[in-house]
């Protein structure tokens, strides 16, 4: 048995493990924003395969002192790298919780699988897909929108492309998305077996949304050529600037052209929740499948991510199969299908969703709703201030969340400005005040602001600007010296 021997002595070890986690998020704010992992720390890890066992007290000690300081950043009010959600202490609790049931939701009868159906409900009703659409909680928006990639094939193909495979002779499938969209989609067509040269990357606007004319003109090129246009991949919110393509324009061109219409909206699709923000998304309602993240923009721990899928028996047909070992029973515990592993690759699942359940119940929409909207005020606010200081360009309209911009110091050359912002970047993460990241906007390097962070507050602002003015000026002093 691996239980503890001593319970009693084993609550004490916990009650502290809790109170010390309650702490750190309490005092997030006045460590670093992030900090590298010191050789010494990973020297400790590295040990043989520990054979003999060991006092939970040492092992959680060892947690305290050589991981728990070393944080990827993103739960730091002055992170705004990349897109990640914050989380939160409550979904902290929640994750143990699902932890202690340990279950296992790739299906049967068990309160788990209604927790992440009445998930699923909700987020129906949220983005107005009608009752049987379906949907699963996923690692995140790279998985669900593989699932979207897949299911779309299903319905292109017909479910014996499962058996048959993709045959070119039979049908040459085209897909399409801007060259805005995010990289996962043309590995989901990679992994489809469609492969990625049968996804059309179309050009963008100014402000990166997809060229919708350049859009039905592929369809129709394609299709004059032999080819099947079956899927446009929508983007509402993309990675590198926030643009949310037009997606009630889409929505027609998918239905004009009978293609399934796929939006990523990885963190975008969230703002669906704020009255304000919500017209922006405008058709969504509309598309066949939709992906998002609960761990971003709603800041449930990770991982969690959803997929919805309007035409259900689509999604079954993608993924449902049998084995005697998993024969579904009108009683008992391996009743209630249709199972969660009928819409997903994989058998074995995490409690995800009770996570987002807590999350959910526990802030309501209104809450999240206004730190979404909170987030856009700040984007906006840094792109105003970064318009108004010479010392830097903003590379990018700010639409929604993200900051795209670049620190020009006086006397540097043009060739030299993108090695210039990619050294800043890392001098910001290195120091501690915040965490930026870098894209390339238009083939020039940018300083990536992007806010999905409920803990930043106005002050955060400051202390960011002054962090990159003090540091960009030391390195350019730096650059025109050396
Ligand atoms: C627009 C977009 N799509 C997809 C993804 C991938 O999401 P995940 O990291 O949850 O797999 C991201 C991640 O930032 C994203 O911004």
């Amino acid at each position: 048995m691996l239980d503890p021997r001593d319970w009693e002595a084993f609550r004490s070890e916990a009650h502290r493990a809790l109170d010390d986690a309650v702490d750190f998020l309490r005092d997030v704010r006045e460590r670093p924003a992030w900090q590298e992992m010191p050789e010494s720390a990973k020297e400790r890890l590295r040990e043989p395969l520990p054979n003999a066992p060991s006092a939970f007290s040492d092992v959680y000690q060892s947690f305290v002192e050589n991981i728990l300081p070393y944080t990827g950043g993103n739960i730091h009010p002055r992170f705004f790298g990349w897109v990640q959600g914050t989380g939160t202490p409550s979904g902290a609790i929640a994750e143990l919780l699902a932890a202690t049931m340990n279950a296992n939701v790739g299906g049967r009868n068990h309160g788990a699988v209604y927790v992440e159906r009445q998930v699923i409900a909700w987020s129906r009703d949220l983005f107005g897909f009608p009752p049987g659409a379906t949907g699963v909680l996923t690692t995140g928006a790279s998985e669900a929108n593989l699932i979207g990639v897949l299911v779309a094939r299903t319905r292109a193909l017909g479910g014996e492309v499962r058996e048959r495979g993709i045959d070119p002779q039979r049908a040459r499938i085209t897909g399409y998305a801007s060259a805005a969209t995010h990289g996962c989609v043309r590995r989901a067509f990679e992994i489809a077996g469609i492969g990625s040269e049968a996804l059309r990357i179309l050009p963008t606007d100014a402000h990166q949304r997809i060229d919708t004319v350049a859009l039905r003109e592929a369809i129709a090129s394609d299709r004059a050529a032999g080819a099947r246009p079956f899927l446009i991949v929508a983007n509402a919110g993309t990675v590198d600037v926030g643009a949310i393509d037009p997606l009630d324009e889409i929505a027609t061109i998918a239905r004009d052209e009978g293609c399934h219409l796929h939006v990523d909206g990885a963190f975008g699709a969230l703002a669906i929740l704020s009255e304000t923000l919500r017209g922006r998304l405008r058709g969504i309602e509309r598309a066949d499948s939709i992906a998002f993240d609960f761990h971003k923009w709603a800041h449930a721990p990770y991982d969690v991510g959803c997929v919805l899928v309007r035409d259900g028996e689509a999604h079954r047909a993608t993924f449902a199969s049998e084995g005697p070992y998993l024969t579904r029973m009108t009683r008992g515990l391996a009743s209630a299908t249709p199972w969660f592993t009928d819409y997903i690759p994989e058998l074995s699942r995490s409690f995800r969703a009770l996570k987002v359940w807590f999350t959910l119940k526990e802030q309501g929409t209104a809450r999240i709703a206004a730190a979404i909207e909170r987030n856009v005020e700040q984007a906006s606010a840094l792109g105003a201030e970064i318009d108004a200081d010479s010392r830097f360009e903003l590379l990018a309209p700010v639409r929604l969340n993200v900051v795209c911009f670049r620190y020009r110091p006086q006397g540097l050359d043009e060739s030299e400005l993108d090695a210039f912002n990619d050294e800043l970047v890392i001098r910001i993460q290195e120091s501690g005040i915040a965490v930026l990241s870098s894209t390339s906007i238009g083939g020039r390097r940018a300083l990536r602001a992007c806010f999905v962070n409920h803990r930043t507050i106005d002050e955060d602002l400051q202390i960011l600007l002054a962090g990159i003015r003090e540091l960009g000026e030391r390195l350019a002093r730096e650059r025109l010296l050396g």
